[in-house]
């Protein structure tokens, strides 16, 4: 019998942001908005400009055009960490086709992101709100230090989970709470409802990331539209290693070590890592993690009787393979 997808409820919504956002990419018709347009590719989940929308919507706004307008700073800023992510991670794909910097040079994909940064300041200095604009400062800041400390820690295989928890909340879950901050901010919200919001997007980020994360060991490169094994490769230490690590011993564990830190990783090392994390289930006990912080994000919604719509969104959102 075949498989007949569900239509996803959510896609009214994404199609308003995915339009909006063109809009706005096109309006600048020089070669940046073209290295944007390329980046965006209408291939992205949007999923930080709809926890912003589904934020508002909790706090028992309708959801108006201006609200979609605003919305699209926090993929703006996404978009533009992306263009910048795959040079510092030497990437070559990225939903689905080539990256932008492959495609246009590394110098003009630098300055697309820088572009798309100042478009994001643009969008939030049109709120009108200081709350708002200084969330999104903050999560700017943020990434910076995050992808920064993600590289030093590089190649670092005894990274704790604490250390890694701190590098994925900056590069990752800071832009996710900003949007919630956001939301708050421009809809008036009481410190208390935003806290929860904010807790809210802070373990919802964590476990995006940590799913990610999970994914490079085993997601089938199809379908996740990026290349397996990318984050290995790079001497990225993520969860799923540093699960099994902990879990593993005796030569099992001197070997996932000495291989963990070597530099110049042949395509034969990365499947012996692959499946020395396996052996100490690293992919699954991560997966636990984010489990957990899924379920901590859903908990902090549980006052808020608008959040059906968040709350579904946070939990397909954890639920894929690509
Ligand atoms: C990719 O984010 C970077 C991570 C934080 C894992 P997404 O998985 O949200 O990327 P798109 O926008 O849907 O392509
Ligand atoms: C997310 O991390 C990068 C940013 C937050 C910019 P990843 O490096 O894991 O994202 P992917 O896997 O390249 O999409
Ligand atoms: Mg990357
Ligand atoms: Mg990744």
């Amino acid at each position: 019998m075949p498989v007949t997808a569900f239509p996803d409820p959510l896609e009214p919504l994404r199609e308003r942001v995915r339009l909006s956002f063109n809009r706005m990419l096109e309006e600048s018709s020089d070669l940046l908005g073209e290295i944007g347009l390329y980046g965006f590719h209408a291939g992205g989940k949007l999923l930080r400009p709809l926890v912003f929308l589904l934020d508002l919507e909790c706090l028992g706004r309708p959801l108006g055009d201006q609200d979609i307008r605003n919305s699209l700073v926090f993929e703006t800023v996404h978009l533009a960490s992306l263009l910048h992510d795959d040079i510092v991670d030497l990437s070559s794909t990225r939903r689905g086709r080539r990256t932008a910097h492959l495609v246009y040079g590394v110098p003009e994909t630098v300055l697309a992101g820088d572009f798309l940064a100042a478009a994001a300041g643009r969008l939030a200095v049109d709120t009108g709100s200081l709350g708002f604009i200084s969330r999104l400062q903050e999560s700017l800041t943020a990434l910076a230090r995050g992808a920064l400390s993600e590289l030093q820690a590089r190649f670092k295989t005894d990274l704790t989970e604490e250390e890694y928890l701190k590098i994925i909340r900056a590069k990752t879950a800071v832009l996710f709470t900003a949007a919630a901050g956001g939301a708050a901010a421009l809809a008036e919200a009481s410190a208390e409802t935003e806290a929860l919001l904010v807790s809210h997007a802070l373990n919802f980020g964590l476990s995006f990331q940590i799913v990610d994360d999970v994914l490079d060991y085993r997601a089938d490169p199809g379908k996740l539209g990026k290349p397996l094994h990318q984050d290995l490769k790079e001497g990225r230490i993520t969860l799923p290693f540093i699960l099994a690590r902990d879990f593993l011993d005796g030569p099992p564990l001197a070997r996932l070590l000495e291989l963990g830190a070597k530099t110049d990783k042949s395509q034969e090392d990365l499947v012996e890592i692959n499946d020395l994390v396996l052996l100490g289930r690293g992919p699954e006990r991560a997966r636990e993690r984010a489990g957990e912080y899924l379920a901590r994000a859903l908990k902090a919604l549980e006052p808020l009787p608008g959040s059906v719509r968040l709350r579904e969104l946070s939990i397909l959102s954890l639920d894929r393979s690509s």
